[in-house]
């Protein structure tokens, strides 16, 4: 049996589809127009979960169900009946305690993206599997110096992520400001895409667009189609955007208002950057401020050209996707109206981290990110082979060991005709060069992209935590396909 059937025969079972209508044809759910149209609904907030006295407990139930979802029903995957999950909210030195229970009809876990906790025992480890029915109590324990920021959960069950994740399940993790900013609103926007179909399934995925790396039909902001934001002239908004999308990259435009970068990741910038246009990988986090100016504006994703499999796979993919139009997608609107509000003051600089560039580098190490046709796939078919370093994941197999303490230097090198978003649990990244030339601020990023054919030089700090993690492409299903290695820190 091939795995992809199986996967496909265990998320429809969790649906409780009864047969496959799905994936007929004409059935999918196309956009007509070339704007999602304004739904009238005003951007909703996940629930929010807020530590006290330096403690957050929480349930996450990950369910299969009729969930709310682009409007409308869907039979789609949630965290305690939602799309996106609770929004978790912790400070650092904070105890997070995550009950985990696994309702789906598959087997499952629960990644923290982003956070710097210890990938070792109940702690923020991916090796651990939730069966059906089955419970799993995590702890995780933020040092006092953890960076404030953008995170996110969702599962990481190898195999299975992106499957998951395309059918709902993901949530959005702030660690707070020791110090706050100042800010009229915040916001959580956690984009997503799927595609759902006249029933609401979410239809199978082809081999060909899990190669690629599939892309939704919609392009949602919590798990709404174009909302609407309203918002006075003057107000200085804080946005914490996540790129929950299973392979799809987020240039986000919102032309008209003024927009100023606080960080990405984990990393947070010394002062904020003006911005005209943001980029995000799979996986990638922004930290924003918005201030309104006047008017009605769109928050839209571009299109981004991230490469592609023609002339290793002989084709194309063949239909647009609606979502791909030349001025992006609409993931929200925004509308300006009422009086002026006094501006806010300016926000304090910061002092940046530690500069990895003028220390001592103990280990050198290239990782080689590969598509190709593969010997011996045994199924034939031109399936490619997602590969680091020439080899496909194995949980059982370790590729990298890294004493504990030391700095590394790391060549992430592509050498395929598409762009791959390399991201590394626990230890943040700094980018000190890409294709060759040098980056000037020190700042620390969990998923770097690499380009096609294109090379990027990142250094890390393994401090603080030992123990055994992953890294991978955040094109989920390249990392399901085995693009994911195992590194341990000792
Ligand atoms: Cu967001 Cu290893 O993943
Ligand atoms: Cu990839």
């Amino acid at each position: 049996m091939k795995p992809i059937s199986r996967r496909q025969a265990l998320l429809l079972g969790s649906l409780g589809v009864a047969g496959t209508a799905a994936g007929g044809a004409g059935l999918i759910w196309t956009l007509a127009s070339r704007d999602a149209p304004v739904t009238g609904s005003d951007l909703t907030q996940p629930p929010e979960e807020r530590s006290t006295d330096g403690r957050l407990q929480v349930r996450l139930e990950a369910a299969p169900g009729q969930l709310l979802l682009a409007g409308r029903q869907a039979a789609a995957l949630g965290y305690n009946g939602g799309i996106p999950g609770p929004t978790l909210r912790v400070r650092p030195g904070d105890v997070l305690r995550i009950g985990l229970v696994n309702n789906l009809a598959q087997t499952t876990n629960l990644h923290v993206h982003g956070l710097h906790v210890s990938p070792e025992g109940n702690g923020d480890n991916i090796f651990v599997s939730v069966e059906p029915g089955g419970t799993f109590d995590y702890e995780h324990r933020l040092p006092d110096d953890h960076p404030p920021g953008v995170y996110w959960y969702h599962p990481h069950h190898h195999g299975m992520v992106a499957d998951q994740i395309f059918a709902g399940l993901f949530g959005a993790i702030i660690v707070e400001d020791p110090e706050p900013i100042e800010a009229s609103a915040e916001r959580v926007l956690v984009v997503s895409d799927t595609t759902l179909d006249g029933l609401g399934n979410i239809p199978d995925v082809s081999e060909m667009d899990r190669m690629r790396g599939r892309e939704g039909e919609l392009v949602l902001v919590n798990g709404q189609r174009n909302p609407r934001i309203s918002a006075r002239p003057g107000q200085r908004e804080r946005w914490r955007i996540i790129n929950a999308c299973v392979s799809r990259y987020l240039r986000l435009r919102l032309d008209g208002q003024q927009l100023q970068l606080l960080g990405m990741d984990s990393g947070r910038f010394p002062t904020p950057r003006t911005v005209d246009e943001l980029l995000l990988a799979p996986g990638n986090r922004a930290d924003l401020l918005v201030t309104m100016t006047t008017g009605d504006s769109t928050l839209r994703a571009l299109y981004q050209d991230r490469g592609d499999m023609r002339g290793m796979m002989g084709s194309g993919s063949g239909a647009r996707n609606p979502a791909d139009q030349p001025d992006g997608a609409a993931l929200a609107t925004v509308r300006v109206t009422g009086g002026p509000v006094a501006a806010l003051t300016a926000v304090p600089a910061r002092q940046g981290p530690t500069d990895l560039r003028s220390g001592p580098v103990a280990a050198r190490r290239q990782i080689v990110l590969a598509a190709g046709t593969g010997m011996g796939g045994g199924m034939g078919g031109g399936m490619m082979r997602f590969t680091i370093n020439g080899r496909e994941f194995d949980e059982a197999r370790t590729d990298i060991t890294v004493a504990a303490g030391d700095v590394e230097e790391w060549t992430l090198i592509n050498t395929s005709p598409m762009d791959h978003p390399f991201h590394l649990h626990v230890w943040p990244m700094q980018i000190i060069e890409e294709d060759g030339h040098g980056t000037n601020p020190a700042s620390r990023q969990d998923v770097v992209n690499v380009p096609a054919n294109g090379r990027v030089k990142v250094r890390v700090a393994f401090r603080d935590f030992r123990g055994r993690s992953a890294y991978h492409c955040h094109i989920l299903d390249h990392e399901d396909l085995g693009m994911m290695g195992a590194i341990e820190v000792r």
